[in-house]
């Protein structure tokens, strides 16, 4: 990033919060969140700090997995509300001066979506060409048409008798995948987008990007030797999805769509790409000029140990990978992933420290509702699991279940989901007193919920309201360049990095450990921010910093913005 992005479009300076409808505030008491819930909570939204919502989808479904298989973008979810609260929504979020991103997923629809119904009753239909139907091969087509597996592990295909053909399925079965080579089918889907776009909504995150086209030519994914997937690479079940996923037209797809949103009139909006693979080609996702993706999700910090090398050369991999016009993303969960701060031994503290290096890194934070005030995973058991992906893996143990997830592993995505803990109320004051949330409330809720931490200038969502507040402030925060610390000017335990726009610069040092630590400074600093109330222990040029304290120090004399 140049020096000085005062001038930064919007997007490239906000903050992202997701909010996962279903868990976030059920008004009515039917146990399911709704988007009248989403309203009754923007105040506190907009006092938190975020500046853009990101809302997973609340379209209609027949939720079986929950909002991810839509029947009709047409229509809201009878559960979540109707058009009117989301133009409602839409009007009280523009109000505050934020912003609001939808889900949109292109990909595959619902197996009841009407072009899929229509597809199966007809094999002549036009809406037949709109899937990625196929004769199988063998013996009277009995064997499937490639050996293409779905994400998930299965294989992807799955046969109609009826019609006596195949149909693909990136993810689940229920999913079918969209034949985005059919030109009917982009013409359908950039209406969708546009649609949405003059309707004034600023953003869209893109579900499952990577799998958007397939090979033209359906030929069989070469074998790997990689049993599981991971962030960085996106084979597995020994498989190299070399003809799936990430395919040169899905990379290509990206600046299509970047060039069709962009021509609609307004604002400029951002989208932002679920996608999965070496950071050169997720890059590839947002153009080498910056004309793909605005943003592609990161999720390597999922993975990264809590220390300070470990997240030296993580910000050191992100600013070479992703130096300007490109803008990391710093994503710590989301509602597919096991919430962070279980690595961290569920504990408030190192959550500070994690949520000062994802809101002061050069980059588009990304925080998952309930993040702030640190809640945790729920063990749940998959046999009673709502997730539909938790049945697929019926077989794995608890004990397996518990250490996969402390490695990031979701295998039950309830676990993630629980509803949001507002108070010590009832149902932690997501649903009404009397009602059975759609997920079992955490036990946590009499202490860890937003009631009481707004109340505890110590709390984790104290920690959050102020850092966001300093990070809106300062340029340098929240648009400067980045420099990392040489790690001998620090002891070990501790990362640093220096902010800077024009001629405002911040510097940001984390002590990852238990221990008292002492740093050099190569001038004298004022303190603008630490997690820790009490006075700096700062002598000189001397800074000692408490056991997991983290600072924002600045030149003397140097104003704190306007
Ligand atoms: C990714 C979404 O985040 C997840 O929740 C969903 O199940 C799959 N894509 C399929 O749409
Ligand atoms: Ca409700």
């Amino acid at each position: 990033m140049s020096a000085d992005q005062h001038e930064a479009p919007w997007w490239k300076k906000t903050t992202v919060y997701q909010i996962y409808p279903r868990s976030f505030l059920d008004t009515n008491g039917d146990g399911v969140g709704d988007l009248k819930g989403v309203l009754a909570k923007l105040d506190y939204l907009a006092e938190l700090g975020v500046e853009t919502l990101w809302l997973t989808p609340f379209f209609d479904s027949p939720q079986r997995d929950f909002g991810y298989d839509i029947r009709s973008y047409g229509q809201v979810a009878a559960d979540h509300g109707t058009w009117a609260d989301f133009d409602q929504l839409l009007s009280a979020v523009h109000e505050r001066g934020m912003r609001l991103v939808l889900d949109m997923v292109l990909n595959h629809t619902s197996d009841e979506h009407p072009w899929f119904r229509e597809a199966l009753r007809r094999k002549d239909s036009k809406e037949r060409g709109y899937y990625l139907f196929r004769r199988g091969r063998g013996e009277g087509g009995s064997a499937p048409p490639t050996n293409w597996r779905s994400m998930i592990g299965p294989r992807g295909w799955h046969y109609h008798a009826a019609s006596d053909e195949w149909y693909f399925a990136s993810f689940l079965p229920f999913q079918p995948d969209l034949n985005h080579r059919n030109p009917d089918v982009q013409k359908a889907v950039l209406a969708i987008v546009e649609g949405f776009l003059r309707k004034g909504v600023d953003g869209l995150r893109l579900d499952i990007f990577n799998a958007m086209f397939k090979d033209a030519g359906y030929k069989d994914n070469p074998p790997s030797l990689r049993p599981l997937p991971s962030e960085d690479n996106a084979d597995g079940f020994f498989q190299r999805n070399l003809y799936t996923i990430n395919h040169p037209d899905s990379v290509a797809f990206a600046r299509t769509l970047r060039a069709h949103v962009d021509a609609v009139p307004g604002d400029p909006r951002f989208l932002v790409g679920e996608v999965f693979g070496p950071p050169s080609l997720l890059r590839s996702y947002c153009g080498e000029t910056g004309d793909g993706l605005n943003l592609v999700f990161l999720f390597k910090t999922l993975r990264t140990e809590f220390s300070a090398q470990a997240f030296h050369s993580l910000l050191d991999e992100y600013e070479r990978e992703f130096a300007a016009p490109l803008l990391p993303t710093w994503v710590l969960g989301n509602h597919d992933r096991a919430r962070y701060i279980e690595r961290v031994g569920n504990d408030p503290r190192r959550a500070k420290v994690l949520a000062t290096l994802q809101l002061t890194a050069r980059g588009v934070p990304f925080l998952y509702q309930g993040e702030e005030i640190g809640m945790t995973n729920l063990d749940l058991p998959i046999a009673t699991a709502l997730d539909p992906l938790a049945h697929f893996y019926r077989f794995v143990p608890p004990w397996l279940q518990r250490l996969l997830r402390r490695k990031g592993v979701m295998i039950n995505r309830d676990e993630c989901r629980t509803p949001m803990q507002w108070s010590a109320a009832d149902n932690a004051g997501f649903s009404p007193p009397g009602t059975r949330p759609w997920l079992p409330v955490h036990p946590s809720y009499p202490w860890t919920n937003v009631a009481v931490q707004l109340t505890d200038p110590n709390s984790l969502l104290s920690h959050y309201r102020r850092l966001l507040k300093l990070r809106r402030k300062l340029p340098a925060l929240h648009s400067g360049s980045l420099t990392l610390w040489h790690p001998t000017n620090l002891p070990e335990p501790v990362l640093g990095y220096q902010r800077r726009s024009g001629s405002e610069l911040v510097d940001v040092l984390l002590n990852f450990s238990p221990r008292l630590v002492e740093v050099s400074l190569p001038e004298a600093r004022q303190l603008l921010f630490s997690t820790h109330q009490e006075s700096l222990l700062l002598d000189g040029n001397r800074l000692r910093l408490r056991p997991l304290e983290c600072v924002i120090l600045a030149p003397r004399g140097q104003g704190v913005g306007p």
